[in-house]
């Protein structure tokens, strides 16, 4: 993150959540060799036992925590372990990469202005589950991914930034899938870098980048 009053650059440090592949995690362990995203990946936090996400969490010598859902009784019981386990590595920004559960609205307010989560939808288009599928089924052009804060609105927060792709009636909903990925691939860490250099805000429910607000579905990302 930047420190203007060293004039030296300290790195954003990250807690990544995760629940499955962890393609996105990847891209984030990528973006920060490369120097791309100026981050330190303290710890991956996962809910799934046998995640492959943990092996990438593993090989790139990151530390990792599992926290198996079913073995709590409540939503907030396994809240508040997620809490005291991310917090024990006291990340500036958590980030939700393909996190599979639903956040109590006190883990959301604890977090408030550093928690940010990737859909794979237009949003606000399709909030919730099978995203891909239902913008075949409405006769969609485009389908995409948006990285935006999380509020207590599921999949409702300020939108950052949106990467879109022209999607045909010849196509599945996986086909979808795996070019949306590769796009949010991109934009994730790029929001990632724009929050480590105190660029990117969340203001009275608005995201701000360089202090301005951010259009509804945040910035329109098109590859460089
Ligand atoms: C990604 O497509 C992400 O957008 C989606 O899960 C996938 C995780 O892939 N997230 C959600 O659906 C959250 N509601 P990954 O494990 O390979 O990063």
């Amino acid at each position: 993150m930047a420190n203007s009053s060293s004039g030296t650059s300290v790195k954003c440090r990250l807690v990544i959540l995760i629940s499955g592949s962890g393609s996105n995690l990847q891209s984030f362990i990528d973006a920060a060799i490369s120097g791309d995203l100026n981050a330190d990946i303290a710890a991956v936090v996962c809910n799934r036992p046998g995640a492959y996400g943990l092996e990438r969490a593993a090989n790139a010598g990151i530390a990792t925590e599992l926290i198996d859902h079913t073995l709590y009784d409540s939503r907030d019981s396994f809240d508040a372990e997620l809490v005291q386990r991310i917090d024990r590595f006291t990340p500036d920004l958590i980030i939700l990469a393909g996190f599979m559960r639903i956040l109590t609205p006190s883990f959301v307010q604890h977090y408030h202005g550093r928690l940010l989560n990737i859909h794979p939808s237009l949003l606000p288009k399709y909030p919730g589950l099978h995203t891909h599928q239902r913008a075949l089924d409405a006769g969609d052009d485009k389908a995409g991914a948006t990285v935006h804060f999380v509020t207590e609105q599921l999949d409702g927060g300020p939108a950052i930034i949106q990467a879109s792709i022209d999607i045909s009636e010849q196509d599945t909903a996986d086909d979808i899938a795996k070019r949306v990925l590769v796009q949010e691939h991109q934009i994730y860490p790029l929001a990632a870098q724009w929050f480590a250099e105190g660029r990117l805000t969340l203001r009275d429910n608005r995201a701000l980048l360089d202090n301005e607000e951010l259009s509804t579905g945040g910035f329109q990302y098109t590859k460089p």
